[in-house]
């Protein structure tokens, strides 16, 4: 098993109201010391980052933000909240170039290195994702794009980070990779990842994301290179959470 410590996050999206908080301590109670073995984050919306942080206090789960803005001193961006006032609102990680503000925002590259970089300059963990498109893996392209969003994505200052790999065609439905599919995709980040950060890229965790459920959890844990799981619909119920967080080798329980 690698050195590096599993990370399983919850991107709870524009779900999970403040009611939906006490899943924290109902997850806690469920995965009991699992946590000591396993970092498990919930990245909820920023409104309730302040609260689910003071939930989290009681727990061993992390609390992150799901985007921060690229700018990252005060200043006039009205709607944006900035990498520190997150890391204020005790944030210790924030997920940046998801597909969908890729696709809805149109987040470029660039822009979601520039998200990560105020993330790091601010002392919180990006997790900076990518992943190709159906059209683009049916055309052969899927390494390639994934390895120059990497290139692209990946601030050059530091190697604090995180990378998950999330299939957009994989995000929000049923389906996901092969076990062989998941490997070659994530070989191809570490291996892009070492060219860049020598040595020091061996304690980057490489997370998959795309339809993980209780379901196919060992499945996934299974694929050499996978460092944990960024979750979606099932992180937001803790029956389900738990049940991938269990699935995990390194669970104690
Ligand atoms: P689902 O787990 O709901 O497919 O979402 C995955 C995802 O986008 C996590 O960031």
């Amino acid at each position: 098993m690698s050195a590096r410590k599993p990370l399983i996050a919850g991107n709870w999206k524009m779900f999970g109201r403040r009611a939906d908080l006490a899943e924290m301590t109902a997850l806690a109670e469920r995965i009991g010391p699992a946590s000591a073995a396993i970092d498990v984050l919930i990245c909820p919306t920023a409104p309730y980052i302040a609260a689910a942080a003071q939930t989290a206090r009681i727990t061993p789960i992390l609390v992150g933000a799901q985007d921060c803005s690229p700018v990252a001193d005060d200043a006039a961006r009205t709607g944006e909240v900035s990498a520190a006032m997150l890391a204020e609102t005790g944030a210790g990680y924030v997920i940046v170039g998801h597909s969908e503000r890729r696709q809805f925002h149109g987040e470029s590259n660039e822009l979601v290195r520039k998200k990560a970089e105020a993330a790091m300059a601010a002392g919180l963990i990006p997790i900076v994702c990518v992943g190709e498109t159906r059209a683009e893996r049916d055309a052969g392209r899927a390494t390639a794009v994934v390895a120059a969003q990497v290139a692209e994505s990946v601030p050059d200052k530091g190697s604090n980070l995180v990378v998950a790999y999330e299939p957009v065609w994989a995000i929000g439905g049923d389906r996901i990779p092969t076990v062989p599919e998941i490997e070659e995709i994530h070989s191809v980040v570490r291996r892009t990842l070492a060219e860049r950060f020598g040595a020091a890229a061996d304690g980057i965790r490489i997370l998959y994301g795309g339809s993980v459920s209780p379901k196919n959890a060992t499945e996934v844990f299974s694929a050499a290179g996978v460092d944990g799981a960024l979750v979606g619909r099932a992180s937001l119920k803790a029956a389900d959470f738990a049940g991938i967080i269990l699935a995990h080798p390194a669970a104690v329980r």
